[in-house]
């Protein structure tokens, strides 16, 4: 290192003042705007969340039982994943019904009481709607494959003729985003539910995800009013908001063109969009038209005869930032899921553009910024963080593939979310992240369910070791999961001490750092605050610096350890500090 250098590095390793000089690049918001504009929203997976009736699959009145564990942690409201009644071909997101609850989870009744018990807790409550596709379980589909080609039954779905001399090519070259081919030949069918009657139908139906998810044709009028019916009977049962599925799927470019780019989840592209954001996005004909905007002007119209700011918020992974912000215009939905920032590297300016990104998009129409770091469709963040080397996003992590570094992971993604709760907007956890779970990393393949494994030809070990039943009591059979011990997938042997009992007894714990920066977030009403970069930080490397309201929120991705003024007030730190000073991986929040 020459002279030079060590002396812009240990000027830039000394928080000087505690009244820094900021750059403001997102103002303060008004205090009496909606809920949703800062709530932090809790992902339920229902399967894995609770288990009330002893079968090893969790279930809502499960749900039920355990929401004083949510209430005590501070979040606003809570977003269901799919409970409704299905084949369970993709966990749910295979809806046959979408106006009753699986027998798996319980009944309407159960959903209603789970309504009730959350709202009188000040607890909100948002449903996953999944209108891309169907399940092949559904009325419709099964009256489309009954009723044959060229009938009205079939124009509700996108069923097509084949290419090739006796139509034995599918209609386009588009891949399926869980692998394999996204068309499937009726007579070719390897559902449970194939028929005798399909072995002489030839055509062919598109499905974006597994073969038992026939995507529908949005631009048929029975979709579009099917859908806003099913919205109505949700809200009058009082849910507070949607959380829509494959939100940038619905329409597709007329004629189907081909396409050669590749599709995939989360991970999507590896190149950097414009603004620099790398992995969220996906284009192609079947993804980000147009027409989707129509669809989601219709349904804002739905919710606003509701009273309670109800709100929808768009799964879409769409880049660059400009275009999400797209379907959070003021006419359309309330909220975009931002995986720009949760694929971002865990590197200090990567992260200050994507968040500087996001802001700016957002602000442009109005709508708040919201963050995430895991879900049920992607490496669980304490695990994600510690791998190190070449591949940083593979779809899950199985026995053979090298394994995260747990101590690192978890370090950083306890800095990774004490930071994002520090952001100004709407943040997102997903269920056991309070816990500073990691992803089940050594699950025995034959119990893998994530239908990702076998239509990718058994290569990504996808979904599954992020959806482990949950621990609760860790001197419990099944850590306390289910009454009679049983989990649907096995939990690993680190989950014992991540069991909820033991955090909430445990000083410093993963669970009381969330619980305590909930706590100062609402009280410095950091949700709807201000953002501005600490300027001697600015063009830092290894610290990323910003005030939001009257909290600096620091973090130190750096070896050196970062020295605040000796007279710092800390709220938060994500771990232990050394001699007054913030050491690598960890995050501060410091009272101003
Ligand atoms: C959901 C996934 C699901 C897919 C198909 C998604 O984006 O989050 O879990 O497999 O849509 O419905």
């Amino acid at each position: 290192m020459t002279h030079i250098d060590s002396i812009a590095d240990s000027s830039a390793l000394e928080l000087t003042s505690l009244n820094p000089t900021t750059t403001v690049i997102h103002p303060k918001s008004d205090s009496a705007r909606e809920w949703w504009r800062s709530a932090v929203i809790y992902q339920v997976y229902p399967r894995s969340f609770a288990d009330s009736d002893g079968d090893g699959i969790g279930d809502i009145p499960g749900v039920t039982a355990r929401l004083d564990h949510l209430v005590e942690l501070g979040i606003d409201a809570v977003w269901l994943s799919p409970f409704y009644r299905s084949p369970q071909a993709d966990a749910g997101y295979d809806v046959a019904d979408y106006r009753d609850v699986d027998p798996l989870f319980g009944t309407l009744a159960d959903f209603d009481e789970l309504v009730a018990q959350a709202h009188s807790r000040g607890l909100r409550i948002i449903a996953d709607l999944v209108p891309n596709h169907t399940s092949d379980d559904h009325e419709w589909f099964k009256a489309a494959l009954a009723a044959g080609p060229g009938s009205p039954e079939r124009a509700r779905y996108l069923f097509r003729e084949g290419k090739g001399e006796n139509g034995e090519l599918p209609p386009n070259n588009w891949k399926s985003i869980f692998g394999g081919p996204a068309w499937t030949r009726v007579n070719e069918r390897t559902s449970p539910l194939a028929a005798a009657d399909d072995v002489s139908d030839d055509q062919w139906y598109l499905h974006m995800f597994d073969t038992r998810q026939p995507d529908l044709d949005w631009e048929h009028p029975e979709v579009r009013a099917e859908f806003e019916e099913v919205l109505r009977f949700w809200l009058d049962r009082g849910v507070d908001g949607f959380r829509i599925d494959v939100a940038h799927g619905m329409v597709k470019a007329p004629g189907l063109p081909d396409w050669d780019g590749d599709v995939a989840m989360v991970e999507g592209t590896t190149e950097p969009a414009e603004d620099g954001s790398t992995g969220a996005g996906n284009s192609g004909p079947m993804f980000d038209q147009e027409g989707v905007h129509d669809i989601y002007r219709a349904w804002n119209m739905v919710l606003a005869d509701y009273a309670g700011d109800r709100a929808l918020v768009a799964e879409a992974w769409v880049e660059p930032l400009s275009r999400l912000a797209r379907y959070v215009r003021s006419d359309e939905m309330h909220q975009a899921f931002n995986f720009s920032y949760l694929t971002t590297a865990w590197e200090a300016a990567a992260l200050r553009n994507v968040v500087t990104a996001s802001l700016h998009a957002s602000d442009e129409v109005g709508a708040p910024t919201t963050w995430v770091l895991s879900n049920h469709d992607v490496i669980r963040h304490a695990s994600r963080m510690g791998l190190t080397g070449a591949a940083v996003r593979p779809n899950g992590i199985g026995k053979n593939d090298p394994q995260p570094d747990a101590e690192l992971g978890l370090r950083r993604a306890r800095a990774a979310s004490l930071q994002m709760l520090g952001l100004p907007g709407s943040a997102y956890l997903y269920q056991g992240e309070e816990l500073g779970l990691p992803e089940h990393t050594d699950l025995d393949d034959d119990l893998r369910q994530d239908p990702a494994w076998w239509r990718s030809g058994y290569t990504e070990a996808g979904r599954d070791g992020c959806r482990v039943p949950l621990p609760w009591e860790s001197d419990k059979p099944g850590l306390g999961f289910s009454p009679t011990g049983k989990t649907w997938l096995p939990q690993p042997d680190s989950y014992k001490e991540c069991a909820a009992d033991v955090q909430r007894a445990t000083e410093g714990s993963t669970f009381s750092m969330y619980r305590d920066a909930l706590a100062v977030r609402k009280s410095h009403d950091l949700g709807l605050g201000s953002l501005g970069w600490v300027e001697e930080f600015a063009g830092s490397a290894t610290v990323l610096a910003f005030v939001n309201n009257d909290v600096l929120v620091l973090t130190n991705f750096g070896e050196t350890p970062v020295a605040l003024p000796a007279d710092a007030q800390v709220l938060i730190s994500s771990g232990p500090l050394t001699d007054g000073g913030v050491p690598q991986d960890t995050t501060v929040w410091v009272q101003l």
